[in-house]
């Protein structure tokens, strides 16, 4: 609230993040930057909410003047089922990880899809159309990307799992929109021109186990984790020769600009936001 009687600026638009865990989500330190560098009044917070509270954080954070909110693990399900309106993306992948507050109203949008492809194309440079794309993992990030990546024009798009009913059900799922297939880890006989990893299996330092011909010395690797060091499966891919090597880091900034871009009409640039932000976790800060 504003403190001083001659200030008539109104207060910030309210932003937040919910999950749970949310203590270390970037996503704040992601949207201060884009408001700074857009100079868009907001503010942006994390709050801790599991699967139970979804709605009523939503109903409260609406009610105390909140505009609109990112979505993570474990709430995106729970966020589609709540939502009143869901675009195109948000409803083919089954979750939601931007919602829009609006006169009681929650508008559902999903943006990791945009936000990878944002940062395998302008980023990385690493073009799709035409490609032979190999994805790793059956779960939510892995549904969320691939019609955004079907979009793109690749060649082939072969999803596999570990679970391989899951990433054939994906598969059959997706096919209306593109060449896509799915199977078992060993079903990945390659070289493909890029491999994208999104299992979990990183968070355990574990690698899904892939048959070594799926890395050629063409083949451009993609693992949706970060941090400051590199991760298993880039590690894993290093090791095999692999030509290029990103972590997720690109993606998850890429779908926080995405999300800006609906809320407040202004597309930040991520990729001075990406510097910014890949300098801090390498030095800790
Ligand atoms: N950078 C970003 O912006 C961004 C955005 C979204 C997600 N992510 C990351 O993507 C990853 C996946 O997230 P999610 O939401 O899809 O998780 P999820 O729904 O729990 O799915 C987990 C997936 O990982 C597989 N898996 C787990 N451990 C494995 C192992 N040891 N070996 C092989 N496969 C394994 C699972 O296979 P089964 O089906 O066989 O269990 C499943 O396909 C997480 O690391 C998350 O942090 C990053």
């Amino acid at each position: 609230m504003s403190q001083d009687p001659f200030d008539f600026r109104p207060d910030p638009d309210r932003y937040a993040v919910m999950g749970d865990p949310i203590d270390h989500s970037l996503s704040p330190r992601i949207h201060t930057l884009f408001a700074e560098q857009t100079g868009q009044a907001l503010t942006y917070e994390a709050i801790q909410v599991d699967q139970g509270g979804l709605a009523q954080a939503l109903g409260n954070f609406g009610a105390s003047g909140g505009r609109g909110a990112n979505i993570t693990v474990p709430l995106k399900e729970r966020a589609y089922a709540l939502a009143d309106e869901l675009s195109d993306r948000a409803r083919l992948a089954g979750a939601v990880n931007t919602l829009t507050l609006a006169d009681g109203r929650l508008i559902a949008d999903n943006t990791d899809g945009a936000g990878l492809v944002a940062d395998l194309t302008e980023n990385l440079g690493w073009p799709l159309a035409g490609a032979s794309i190999l994805l790793v993992g059956a779960g939510g990030a892995a549904r969320g990307v691939i019609a955004p990546l079907l979009e793109a024009g690749p060649a082939r798009l072969l999803v596999v799992n570990r679970t391989p009913d899951r990433a054939r059900e994906l598969a059959d799922h997706f096919r209306h929109l593109g060449l896509v297939e799915g199977g078992g880890l060993a079903a990945a006989q390659g070289p493909f021109d890029i491999i994208i990893n999104a299992t979990a299996a990183s968070l355990a330092a574990e690698v899904p186990d892939l048959p070594a011909e799926a890395i050629g010395e063409q083949t451009r690797v993609y693992d949706m984790m970060y941090g400051a060091e590199p991760t298993a499966f880039l590690g894993w891919a290093a090791a095999r020769g692999a030509a290029e090597l990103a972590d997720g880091l690109g993606m998850l900034v890429g779908q926080a600009a995405e999300s800006f871009r609906i809320w407040r009409g202004v597309r930040p640039d991520a990729a001075a936001v990406l510097a910014t932000l890949r300098q801090e976790l390498i030095s800790g800060g």
